[in-house]
């Protein structure tokens, strides 16, 4: 007896075939429909545990007109949506629309298992206690973060390449690994290749391979880096250090869908998803000639942004406590607490180093604390006087000292005009002059700002 039904919708009759016989060899029962009403008639008649349905069917109502009408009565039913190839704007509609997935033709046999075995595990049908996802080892409760595992569902099961950017030590290396890891590729190599550590005649070989005698020192033949990603995950870290030669040739590749090793004629099809990541500010780059412009947009086909730590301090508390615990378990103790002045503290440094920076400082805390609390004491002591940054370093003043600059600020901006400065500052009039009073801005008692707002400057 099969465990599960499967739908599918499709109006090409060959495909439709195809897809069942795969689903059926692995074990699944399936029903068959070529258009929107008929599915819905199927799915009234005899259910289905899962519905893959083609974007575009012939006539009437196309899929995602028929997820909404099975969704609006089976909200917890996985539908795969099924895009025509290249076609990323259908497939991240489908998904805005609430599709569980989506597979871009021409549907693979393995990506197509893949995905429903996948989502019929995750509504519960199959494992009812699995643990829900942890996230790909990606720590945070920020908004930043968690639209950022949304986008990664999202676009994971695509082909579509994906740049990530973000400071150093933000994670972007980790984001690549969830990419691969939340994909129907997950069981596939994941290849990375960082494009800085290469010296430039290098770069190319380990990219394509080559075959024996290719160029001096080629004694036998190697297969790239490409090659060996296979139909997984090519990670290309710091692209934007590629150079100039390289990248035409990277783009090539990318276009044609093929890869050569070098001295060989022999083109090889390009089946891996790839993945790039750079700290540099590549669209300026490309702007100003320093990285091509038709790569970069054919590598920045889906963008992911990590913003600095420093712009989403809510994730340290919970960072802080995965590290703690996890550098104290490698040494067999107990994770220590942290006081509150001491998260306080971390969570005003500026962290130039992001994660990995935060990631260095615990490890140092955890190994020279011996208690089972981190105070303020217990942190390094540059965590509190962080290097003067290009912002002004108001840390250092009193705040009256900051307070009255701002008043003077306003009031030069103004000419001195109380009743403008004083709108300038969110604040009415007599606030203003009360301030301005206990600053010792205002001269003599009474002090009227006189007709037409210059009054003197103040004595210090
Ligand atoms: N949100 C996070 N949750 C848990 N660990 C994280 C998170 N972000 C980053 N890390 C950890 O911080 C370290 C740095 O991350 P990663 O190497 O991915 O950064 P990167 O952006 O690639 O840095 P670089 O630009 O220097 O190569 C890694 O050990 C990673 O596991
Ligand atoms: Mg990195």
């Amino acid at each position: 007896m099969p465990e599960h039904t499967i739908l599918i919708v499709e109006d090409e009759r060959n495909l439709r075939r195809v897809m069942a016989a795969w689903l059926e060899e692995e074990g699944f029962a399936t029903r068959a429909a070529e258009n929107a009403e008929d599915a819905l008639e199927q799915f009234a008649r005899n259910g289905a545990d899962l519905v893959v349905t083609d974007h575009r069917l012939g006539s009437g109502r196309n899929g995602l007109d028929l997820m909404h009408a099975l969704k609006a009565e089976h909200p917890d039913l996985p539908v795969i949506i099924v895009t025509a190839y290249g076609n990323v704007e259908h497939a991240v509609e489908a998904m805005k629309a609430g599709a569980d997935h989506y597979l871009t033709k021409p549907v693979e046999e393995a990506d197509l298992v893949a995905l429903v075995r996948n989502l019929l595990n995750r509504s519960g049908h199959a494992l009812p206690t699995q643990q829900p996802e942890q996230n790909f080892g990606i720590v945070g409760e920020s908004q930043a973060i968690s639209e950022l595992l949304h986008t990664v569902e999202l676009v994971a099961p695509a082909p579509s390449t994906v740049q990530i950017t973000g400071e150093s030590g933000t994670g972007k290396e980790l984001v690549a690994h969830a990419l691969h890891t939340a994909s129907p590729r997950a069981n596939e190599p994941f290849v990375a290749v960082n494009c800085a550590a290469l010296p430039a005649e290098l770069i190319e070989s380990e990219l394509f391979g080559y075959e024996k005698g290719a160029f001096t020192g080629a004694h036998q033949s190697r297969p790239g880096k490409f090659e060996e990603a296979g139909k997984g995950t090519l990670f290309l870290d710091e692209v934007g250090e590629m150079p100039l030669a390289m990248q035409v040739k990277l783009l090539r590749a990318l276009q044609e869908r093929e890869i050569t090793r070098l001295g060989s004629h022999r083109p090889q099809p390009l089946n891996a998803r790839l993945v790039t990541a750079t700290n540099r500010d590549l669209a300026r780059d490309a702007e100003e000639g320093r990285f091509r412009e038709d790569l970069y947009y054919r590598l920045n086909v889906i963008p992911l942004h990590l913003p600095p730590l420093r712009d989403r301090v809510e994730d340290i508390p919970l960072l802080a406590r995965h590290f703690l615990e996890q550098f104290a378990h490698q040494l067999g103790r107990n994770p220590p607490a942290l006081t509150g002045e001491a998260l306080s503290i971390l969570q005003s440094y500026p962290w130039p180093g992001n994660i990995r920076e935060l990631q260095n400082v615990l490890e140092r805390t955890v190994v020279m604390t011996r208690g089972d609390t981190i105070g303020p004491d217990d942190l390094p002591s540059t965590l509190s006087s962080p290097p003067a940054s290009g912002k002004a370093d108001f840390t250092t003043h009193h705040l009256p000292t900051i307070e009255r600059q701002v008043v003077i600020d306003a009031m030069e901006k103004t000419n001195w005009n109380q009743s403008r400065a004083a709108v300038l500052l969110g604040i009415s009039r007599k606030q203003l002059r009360t301030k301005m009073k206990n600053l010792g801005l205002l001269g003599s008692e009474g002090d009227e700002e006189p007709e037409g707002g210059s009054g003197s400057l103040p004595s210090d």
